[in-house]
Parts: structure tokens; sequence; C-alpha cells
């Protein structure tokens, strides 16, 4: 029995070892000990293309890098924790999906957190610049439209950056849109399919309701609800937390489908098809988020703009000069 039984387990490790040669992959959590990135962490934990899963943050990695580990499931975790351990939990990294920072409160915009933010993702962007210069960036630290920019200047600067290779998560404003069609239309929001696009705050974010799929019903009254219910919907999580944070979990769930997809891309699965803010030629805007094929060197394909109608043609006329002005700010920051 007891021979049967190791047996067994051996032929579990072996199956485990062989899978784990295929799907090879480092993912670095940089702000892991927070409202954002302990359940990130959580979800990335259970993703099988994952063997290493690095999480830094400046306070409590040790702790979540430990409660973790626990897990059975086959990455191992470790914890970096302070400045002088970023270049320890970057080295190695294929994915970096950084959330460090600090939050929205109540009356807050995300632009009020530029300040703060900035910074770190300056200084986080250097050290991917020095220790994983060819790792996918997921930034989820807002103001979005802005940090990525800051971040591209960065790896320019240092003379790595690769278009290819940096984004703005801005998966939530999709799932968002999938919840509340799904919901309004009575079917599950797993089966909603809805294109996203433009940036990751207020007016910038364009939701091509006339492209979902089942198609949102509606006169243009709802229509227009929705939309702007979509575009404010970080406001209502902002709002109903009072004063305890911004949006937490379904950030995280949507970060960690966000990393998922890299990985997938990277691991040569193919129609991998996600929206995301990256550099972009397809409006003025020099990014913008449109529907991209993601693959084994990150941004593989950009799908460019889906047709919009008029109403969709005027949200994009209001977001252009807002993304431009948020697009320059980053530039600036970063070369002051
Ligand atoms: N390096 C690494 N981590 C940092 C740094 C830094 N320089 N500065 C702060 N952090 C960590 C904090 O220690 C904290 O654990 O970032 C984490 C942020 O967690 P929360 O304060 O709980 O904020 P959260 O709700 O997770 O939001 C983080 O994501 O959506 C955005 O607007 C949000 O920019 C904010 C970020």
């Amino acid at each position: 029995m007891l021979k049967q039984v190791t047996k067994q387990l051996a032929l579990q490790g072996v199956r485990q070892f062989s899978v784990s040669q295929q799907n090879n992959y480092k993912v670095t959590v940089c702000g892991a000990a927070g409202g954002i990135g302990q359940p990130l962490s959580l979800l990335l934990k259970q993703n099988p293309l994952v063997t290493d899963l690095s999480l830094y943050d400046i306070v409590h990695t040790p702790g979540v890098a430990a409660d973790l580990s626990h897990i059975d499931t086959k990455s191992k975790t470790a914890g970096f924790i302070g400045a002088d351990q970023l270049a320890d939990s970057l080295k190695g990294s294929d994915v970096v999906v950084i959330p460090a920072g600090v939050p929205r409160k109540p009356g807050m915009t995300r632009d009020d957190l530029f300040n703060v933010n900035a910074g770190i993702i300056k200084d986080i962007s250097n050290s991917i610049a020095k220790n994983c210069p060819k790792a996918l960036v997921a930034i989820i630290t807002n103001p979005v439209n802005t940090c990525v920019p800051i971040a591209a200047e960065i790896l320019k600067k240092a003379g790595v950056y690769d278009p290819k290779r940096l984004f703005g998560v801005s998966t939530l404003d999709v799932v968002r849109a999938r919840a509340f069609i799904g919901h309004a239309l009575g079917v599950d929001p797993q089966t909603v399919q809805i294109p996203v696009i433009g940036g990751h705050s207020g007016v910038t974010i364009l939701p091509v309701l006339s492209q979902s799929q089942p198609l949102f019903k509606g006169n243009q009254d709802a229509i227009e609800k929705l939309t702007v219910r979509i575009q404010e919907a970080g406001t209502e999580v902002v709002k109903a937390k009072a004063g305890a944070g911004s949006a937490t979990l379904s950030m995280a769930y949507a970060g960690a489908r966000f990393a998922g997809s890299l990985l997938k891309g990277l691991n040569g699965e193919k129609n991998v098809i996600e929206c995301s803010y990256v550099q972009s030629n397809i409006t003025e805007a020099t990014f913008f988020s449109t529907p991209l094929v993601l693959g084994k060197n990150g941004l593989q394909e950009n799908l460019g703009l889906p047709k919009l109608n008029d109403y969709e043609k005027k949200l994009l006329e209001a977001a252009i000069p807002e993304l431009k002005k948020n697009i320059q700010k980053g530039i600036d920051f970063a070369n002051a």
C-alpha cells in the first residue's frame, strides 16, 4: 500500500516536473502587500503557468509570502521588503505587475494621486530597466493614463524601452462592462464580449456598447446611463467604501486576468486578446487602449479601433484631448 502511494506521488512529481519545464514563468508583484496586491497575489498563486511568484512591497511581504507559500500549488513564493530588495525581487521576471501606490480617498480624483504614485512608478521602472529589461510590465497604479507614459520615458532613458512590452491595465473597465451588461440582459457576464477603448479614467474610458455581443438593448438614454456608469464605476466603489479605499478585489481579479493573458501569450497560446493601454498610433493620443493580440513577445498585433457609431465617435472626441493632457503630464514628470 505504502509502496503504491509512494509510486503515485513520484508519478505526480514527474508529471508536475514536466509541466513546470514547459511553463516556467516568474511573476513579480510590486505593491504585493496592498489592498489590490494581496488578492492579486492569491489569484496568481493559483495560475498554473507561474512557477515563481515574487512579492515586493515596502511593508509586510514576508508575512504575505509565508501565508501564500502554504497553498498547495506548484509556484514558489518569495517575499522581498524595502527598496534594498527591489532588485532581487525583479531579477529573472517574465512578467511584472505593479499595483504599488496610494489609493483614492473620497473626493480625490485619480490625478490627485499623481505625485506620490508617479514617483513610485519612476523608481520601479528604473529598477526594471536594470534587472529585468525584457519583462512584460503591467501597470495598475493610477493614474494609469499618466503612469504608463512615465514608465515608457524612464525605460527609454535607460535604452531598454520596447513598446510591445509595456501595458496599462484597463481590464477592470472591460470586466465591469461585462458584469453590468450581463446582469442587465440576464445572461452570464462571462459570455459577454465588449471592447472598452481609450484610457482608464473618467471620460477617457470608452465602452463600445454598439459592438457588445450579445448586443446591449436599450434606448439612447439607457446607453448613455450605462456608458457613464462604466466610466464612473471606480467612484461608485470609493463612495461605498466610505474612506476605506478604492476598488481592490475587482481590480485584483482584472489584474490577474490580464497577467494570465500575458502569460498565455508568452506560452504560445493563440488568439489571446485583451484591451490594454499601450503606445499607439491608432489615434492622436500616443497611448491608447484597443483590443490587442498578445504573443510570445507581448503585444503581437494591435487590432485597432472597433467600428464606432455617432455617439461613440463623440465620446472619442471628448477622450482624446484629455488623454493627450494625461500623457504629456507623464512625459513632463519623467523628464523634469
Ligand atoms: N514600492 C512598493 N510598494 C509600495 C511603495 C513603493 N515605493 N509605496 C507604497 N507601496 C505599497 C504599499 O505599502 C501598499 O502595500 O503599495 C501598496 C498599496 O496598497 P493600498 O494602499 O492598499 O492601495 P490599493 O488599493 O492596493 O491601490 C494601489 O492601485 O488602483 C490603483 O489607485 C490605486 O494607485 C493605487 C494602487
